[in-house]
């Protein structure tokens, strides 16, 4: 495979400007297929959670009540079984600082830091929301012909009245890393009709700001109420 010279200014204008750019070629398609591989093994074996629940977010974690719909390796299930993973976020962190140029560092929230989402064909899906963290990279694991992360990019300009959202849609290619701000980008994951989708989150903050919201990851992984009552279902 041939690859094209990486230009960081391209990068770094596209996240500023574009709120997002995509780096390909961060893993080669052979070890994305072997971690695939594991990951389905893991899956069948029943050692990660399944995520399902519907209409439960609200503002106060940040998203507008979608459906989740997924398989979910968390954090120490990513150290466990994943360790490749662990690796590459601790070494991305140059480069996400290089590109954002922010004082960018790891997560402090084990449960949280790299995550792994396995959308299944038939449905599987992630709702409307902003993430909770300030810079979050997306490495595709699986190239989707459907499914793609669909983004609503913020727009104003002075010779319009009134601002506007720019919608994208981005589909996933296995091996490549998305560098999003999250924090400023609504966001969601189309549903999957005949394929699966697979992504690993990592998870970024900045040295002055790793702040999460208290009640955010019980209510992506489990559906607790973002209130922090149980529902009566
Ligand atoms: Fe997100």
């Amino acid at each position: 495979m041939t690859t094209s010279e990486f230009n960081l200014s391209k990068h770094a204008r596209a996240y500023q400007y574009d709120y997002m750019t995509v780096i390909d070629n961060v893993m080669p398609s052979t070890l994305c297929d072997v971690l695939r591989c594991r990951i389905n093994k893991i899956i069948e074996d029943g050692k990660v959670a399944w995520v399902s629940h519907e209409g439960k977010g609200n503002a106060d974690v940040s998203d507008a009540g979608g459906r989740y719909l997924h398989h979910i390796f968390q954090g120490d299930d990513v150290r466990e079984h994943l360790p490749e993973l662990t690796t590459l976020y601790h070494a991305v962190l140059p480069l996400v600082t290089a590109i954002t140029n922010q004082d960018v560092v790891v997560s402090p929230h084990r449960r949280s830091d790299v995550n792994i989402k396995v959308y299944p064909a038939g449905g599987g899906t992630l709702g409307e929301h902003y993430d909770s963290n300030g810079i979050t990279a997306l490495l595709f694991l699986t190239s989707n012909k459907e499914a793609p992360l669909r983004v609503q990019l913020p727009r104003a300009h002075p010779s319009k009245q009134n601002p506007w959202v720019e919608r994208r849609n981005v589909y996933a290619t296995a091996g490549s890393l998305l560098l999003m701000k999250d924090r400023e980008v609504l966001h969601d994951c189309e549903p999957t009709v005949t394929e699966q989708k697979i992504t690993a989150v990592l998870n970024f903050y900045t040295r002055d700001d790793t702040w999460r919201h208290e009640r955010f990851d019980a209510f992506v992984y489990e559906g607790a109420n973002p209130a922090g009552t149980t529902y009566a279902d």
